[in-house]
């Protein structure tokens, strides 16, 4: 595993350091790289632009600024997180996980509560990052967001995303984060609690997973809902089935956060199949409100 340090950028050589590994983390398209100047713009105005560093190589970077969300009371502050990237040779070995924590950490200080941020819910990796090690939380499914995208990971699909919700304070957070973090649900776990996928996927030969024509109706405290393990190589693959997958998925998650559901957690294993399932609570359900028979 790299060794690497977590820093705060604030000149304008280390702004253009995340120029270039914009242009590395979503290749391809000049006018979507975010300039030196607003990043600078950002940081000398209570925004937080972090660095991972492997020596004096950038690797990774997160960066977001203080927004506000609309209460019944009025406006509330929250900071907003708007990019993570991570260097392609660097992923998988905590970098994201370790930009986050600081993130997690420097906001605190700043007295806020919540940090929102965007993702593609068809990104195995990041729904993992993001769900299960971090502990956000999500119920709102943004369709076409960011209209029309012209970069390399990002082109030709509606861009839908999940805005999710890190409430920082929380104990389900901070125990995520701490040094003994909690141990992972498996799809056993929710096998014994008799919980099973809401659908079954097709498993052709090609690997390349099929939703089902159209999505089951939710019942019951809990939910599994499946995606592709890798959707980015599904897509290069079979770019109709991972359209399949965008409307179909945005019909599942429209539908159970309509009817009160909320993301909680996210399951990822890698046998017999790599499978990537998102758990869906009604309201507050969680699994140790279940019998669990084991
Ligand atoms: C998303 C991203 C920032 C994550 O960075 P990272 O440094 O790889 O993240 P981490 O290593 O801390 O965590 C990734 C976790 O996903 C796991 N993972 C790897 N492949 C996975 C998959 N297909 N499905 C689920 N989880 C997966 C890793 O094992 C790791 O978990 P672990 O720490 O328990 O081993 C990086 O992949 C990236 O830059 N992607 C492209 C840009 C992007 O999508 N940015 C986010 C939206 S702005």
């Amino acid at each position: 595993m790299p060794k690497f340090d977590i820093r705060t950028l604030e000149t304008p050589e280390e702004m253009a350091l995340v120029e270039e590994l914009q242009r590395q983390v979503w290749p391809g398209s000049e006018t979507d790289v975010v300039p030196a100047h607003v990043l600078l713009t950002v940081a000398h105005n209570g925004g937080l632009v972090l660095g991972a560093f492997d020596g004096e190589k950038l690797v990774g970077n997160a960066w977001g600024f203080p927004g506000l969300y609309e209460v019944p009371d009025g406006p509330r502050p929250k900071h907003c997180s708007h990019q993570l990237g991570v260097l392609p040779e660097y992923r998988d070995s905590g970098v994201g996980f370790a930009l986050k924590r600081a993130q997690w950490q420097m906001v605190r200080q700043q007295g806020l509560d919540r940090i929102t941020w965007t993702y593609d819910p068809l990104l195995s990796r990041n729904a993992y990052l993001n769900i299960a090690r971090l502990g956000a939380v999500c119920n709102t499914y943004l369709r076409e967001v960011y209209g029309e995208m012209r970069d390399g990971l990002n082109v030709g699909l509606p861009s839908d995303r999940f805005q999710v919700d890190w409430w920082i304070h929380t104990p389900r957070v901070e125990r995520r984060l701490g040094l003994r973090p909690r141990r992972e649900l498996t799809m056993e776990h929710y096998s014994l609690a008799e919980i099973p996928a809401l659908y079954e996927v097709t498993v052709p030969d090609s690997g390349l997973i099929r939703p089902p024509g159209s999505v089951p109706d939710l019942a019951g405290p809990l939910a599994l809902l499946e995606i592709p393990s890798d959707f980015l190589a599904l897509k290069q693959a079979d770019f109709s089935l991972a359209k399949d997958w965008r409307f179909f998925t945005r019909n599942a998650f429209e539908a159970a956060f309509t009817a009160g559901y909320l993301v909680t957690d996210f399951i990822y294993e890698k046998k017999p199949r790599p499978r990537s399932l998102y758990v869906l609570a009604d309201g507050e359900s969680s699994l140790s409100d279940l019998t669990v028979r084991k």
